[in-house]
């Protein structure tokens, strides 16, 4: 079976074609069009804009698929044909920004239209659940239950995978998702835009250790996830530091070269990284604690992280090192490099889940679900 996918869900425009058959998996093209130049200008994703830049985007993808291979989207002519080069269309139908869906929406139901092929929409979280299911190894240790910890730009949860397209959210953030504590503090230092890979590329240089951050939520006993007390706290933190003339707080002490008469841009240039690092930190154990704590409690087969944040390094490590030392015998899954952020290919992956099971969508009734849960 062969997939043409089409992900719009927020600020990167992505088509892919994908074949599956038994257990193999093959990428026959696939490219993502970020529009995050286009955003870090504002500070974040605008939904218009988005929306917008997606109509360009998405056409320009499909000229280059067409030019790929010849025929890879199909035309009127080649419907009912053996020489059509998909079978059937996966679209992201959502969560994510209503304009920005629709546009991947529409281009979609106008080629189920012209084509004839079956579509299916496809939930994005879903999608990201199915991209570390893209590597061959990771098929192999495919087991279930598997636990997921998903985590990206508007969401942060953990996932029970009873089976394929069987869920149940064990935990979720009741505010803030992971991603944007990022974004928001990284917009807050004057950092650009997405705060996740600036950050953890600062925080490389720093003192994890500098600036005392909350780990939100670890004594409630639910798997819930909080993050937005965190940004407040790094607010709080950040505006004081930088306008206060002596050291305050004992641990600041532990940034060498941070004196009284240091001002302004230098004293800047210093504190970024040690506060970049504990605020990883701060985001990094609390996400590794609840996902150790929810596989403590439910024993699973197989554990994964994915979504935007997954692409994290320092995360992926530390859960690692947690997971061998609480549960050894458990594999760690991960996405594939770049397909830990938005792209088409884990939404084929996802529609091809769907679309084995004999589930499809009428392509005349489709339209985008903003706020569709899992
Ligand atoms: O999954 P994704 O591409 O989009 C959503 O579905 O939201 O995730 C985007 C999020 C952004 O918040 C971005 O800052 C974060 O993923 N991110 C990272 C890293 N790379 C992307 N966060 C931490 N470390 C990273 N290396
Ligand atoms: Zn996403």
């Amino acid at each position: 079976m062969r997939i043409l996918a089409i992900e719009t869900s927020c600020d990167e425009t992505s088509v892919a074609i994908l074949s599956f058959s038994n257990d193999r998996v093959r990428i026959l093209f696939h490219e993502i069009s970020s529009q995050i130049p286009i955003h870090a200008r504002y500070g974040g994703v605008v939904p218009e804009v988005a929306a917008r830049t997606h109509v360009a985007e998405v056409l320009s993808l499909f000229e280059r698929a067409r030019a790929f291979d010849g025929r890879s989207l199909g035309s009127a002519r080649d419907a009912g044909s053996s020489s059509r080069r998909f079978d059937a269309i996966a679209v992201t139908q959502g969560p994510g920004l209503a304009t920005a869906l629709r546009v991947g929406i529409e281009a979609a139901r106008t080629i189920a239209f012209a084509t004839g092929v079956p579509i299916v929409g496809v939930n994005h979280l879903e999608g990201h659940l199915a991209s570390a299911w893209l590597i061959q190894e990771n098929r192999r240790r495919w087991k279930f239950p598997l636990l997921a910890l998903l985590v990206s730009g508007g969401h942060t949860e953990l996932v029970l995978m009873r089976d394929f397209c069987r869920y149940r959210v064990l935990g979720r953030t009741r505010d803030d998702a992971a991603g944007e504590a990022f974004d928001k503090s990284a917009k807050l230092m004057g950092l650009g835009y997405p705060g996740g890979p600036i950050i953890s590329q600062l925080a490389v240089d720093g003192n994890p250790r500098a600036f005392p951050f909350p780990r939100p939520m670890l004594k409630d006993p639910s798997l819930d996830f909080s993050f937005s007390g965190l940004k407040t706290d790094v607010r709080r933190t950040w505006e004081k530091v930088m306008s206060s003339p002596r050291k305050r707080g004992s641990s600041i002490n532990e940034i060498p070269g941070l004196d009284s008469r240091l001002r302004g841009n230098d004293k800047r240039q210093l504190l970024i990284p040690h506060f970049c690092a504990s605020l990883q930190e701060a985001i990094v154990e609390t996400l590794v604690a609840k996902t150790i704590r929810a596989a403590i409690k439910v024993k699973p087969a197989a554990v994964t992280i994915v979504g935007g944040v997954s692409a994290n390094r320092h995360l992926h490590e530390v859960m690692q090192k947690e997971l061998r030392r609480a549960i050894p015998s458990v594999k760690l899954l991960a996405p594939a490099t770049g397909l830990h952020t938005d792209n088409a290919a884990m939404i084929a992956a996802a529609g091809y889940w769907r679309l084995r099971r004999g589930e499809k969508s009428d392509w005349r009734r489709l339209d985008a679900k903003p706020e569709w849960d899992l």
